[in-house]
């Protein structure tokens, strides 16, 4: 590979005249080639490494369909759910974009969950990565916050009661639980002045925290280097004579500029055949309630929020009320999220990656993801989807039971970690990538 070339490579003549004129006055190449162009990664990506690209590409698509979306929504209690349908039946191309845009977040989270999973496979928390992680966390609670404004805006029954129950817990924190809920609803009940603020959050506010957020996240990146399957840093390796590159490092650009644009094209063909053939996914992505408008006088039977969100839905259902309050569970559910930002400061493993950890690690994480799974999937159900237990456990209910096991294999794995971390029996880490 020929040495570093400090010149841009653009198209010949006229195009590179523009390119210049521009780079003189504004710092365009050089913010091209460190931030992608000319960054060094390690050349043994893998399949776990389409996702943050990925990640990139649906945040587009979400802010671009939210936007033609708003050209035509509502933001009024007496005429959003219609406007809703006015856009699937009468607006052309509007049933696609809605769906695009509802599909969309279901997507958002797979790849942003599937994106984290690789960081706990490859230690990519660690050292020196904690700040990339923490601003991915924050992320992470920004798009749970975009998501749960966004699911009122259709105001059906399942927007109006979710949002109900959802606003209620913040009502559980001693002293000040019944005015917090109340200033976040700006009334009583969720009402039209809610759903105007939630829209204000949803296609402003958030979206700027949002890309604000990840240009952090990327600089972050750029400035650390990316980890890799290995856990090997290759900026600590010794650097190719002929190319100046550290031994096992590759340009971003074109190779894996051309990865991420199969990993588009995978994502792209999933994508649309759940959009064509499941657009709802049987009530997992939108829930057949919310197909009916929101009625502030008729509670649905069984209230669950979207898929996303209920292992911590199932863990605050299974932590049981203390004095009838139900603050120990919003706590619960609470630090079920938080917990995930002390990750680099639990893992005391002298490796980062999987592959050279121990069975201690492979054993906890492989119950980690059973349990966070299964607490999703209970999560959707309502408490008495597996019948009662007979009467030595007083009737109570399986889910709630297995709930708790859940919850306890999903603590542990977070508040052993330093332990079992420590006394595993990791392989060396290699000197080069394999
Ligand atoms: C909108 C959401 C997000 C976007 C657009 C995004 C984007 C990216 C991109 C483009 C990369 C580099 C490519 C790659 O390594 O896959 C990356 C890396 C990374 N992201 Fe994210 N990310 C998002 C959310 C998150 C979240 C929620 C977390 C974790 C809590 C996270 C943690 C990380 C880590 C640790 C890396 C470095 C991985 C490594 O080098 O092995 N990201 N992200």
């Amino acid at each position: 590979m020929a040495a570093v070339d400090k010149k841009p490579v653009t198209g010949a003549g006229r195009l590179n005249g523009v390119l210049t004129w521009i780079d003189t006055r504004f710092p365009l190449i050089s913010l091209w080639e460190s931030q992608w162009g000319k960054y060094i990664a390690p050349k043994n990506f893998n399949f776990w490494y389409y996702f943050g690209s990925l990640a990139m590409f649906v945040l587009v698509l979400q802010l671009l369909t939210g936007i033609f979306l708003t050209m035509n929504y509502k933001p009024d209690a007496a005429q959003a759910f219609a406007s809703v349908e006015y856009i699937m039946r009468d607006v052309p191309g509007g049933w696609i974009i809605r769906y695009m845009h509802s599909t969309g977040a279901s997507f958002f989270f797979i790849v942003v969950y599937l994106h984290m999973f690789r960081g706990l496979l490859y230690g990519s928390f660690r050292k020196p990565r904690e700040l990339l992680w923490i601003v991915g966390m924050l992320i992470y609670l920004a798009l749970m916050a975009e998501a749960f404004f966004g699911y009122l805006l259709p105001w059906g029954q399942m927007s109006y009661w979710g949002a109900q129950v959802i606003v209620n817990l913040f009502g559980a924190v001693p002293f000040i639980g019944e005015r917090l809920s109340e200033w976040i609803r700006g009334d009583y009940v969720i009402s039209d002045a809610t759903l105007n603020r939630f829209f204000a959050f949803h296609v402003i506010m958030v979206p700027m925290i949002l890309l604000g957020l990840v240009a952090a996240h990327l600089m972050a990146l750029h400035e650390v280097g990316s980890n890799n399957p290995d856990g090997v840093e290759i900026k600590k390796q010794p650097k190719d004579e002929q190319t100046g590159l550290p031994l096992d490092g590759i340009y971003s650009h074109p190779y894996y500029s051309i990865k991420d644009a199969l990993g588009v094209v995978g994502f792209l063909i999933v994508f649309a055949i759940v959009l064509f053939f499941l657009p709802e996914m049987g009530g997992y992505f939108l829930e057949s309630n919310n197909f009916i408008p929101a009625d502030s006088l008729k509670t649905p039977p069984h209230i669950a929020p979207v898929w996303y969100f209920t292992p911590f839905y199932s863990i605050l259902r299974a932590v049981p009320p203390l004095f009838n309050s139900q603050f120990p569970g919003v706590a619960a559910m609470g630090v079920a999220v938080v917990i995930f930002f002390f990750l680099p400061w639990l893992d005391r493993s002298p490796v980062k990656s999987i592959r050279y950890k121990g069975p201690l690690f492979k054993g906890a994480l492989a119950i980690f993801v059973f349990a966070f799974v299964l607490l999703g999937y209970l999560g959707t159900e309502p408490t008495n989807v597996w019948g009662q237990f007979g009467s030595w456990l007083q009737h109570a209910d399986r889910a709630t039971v297995f709930a708790r096991i859940f919850t306890v294999l999903y603590f542990s794995f977070f508040i052993l970690m330093p332990w079992y971390s420590k006394i595993d029996r990791c392989k060396p880490e290699p000197q080069r990538l394999t």
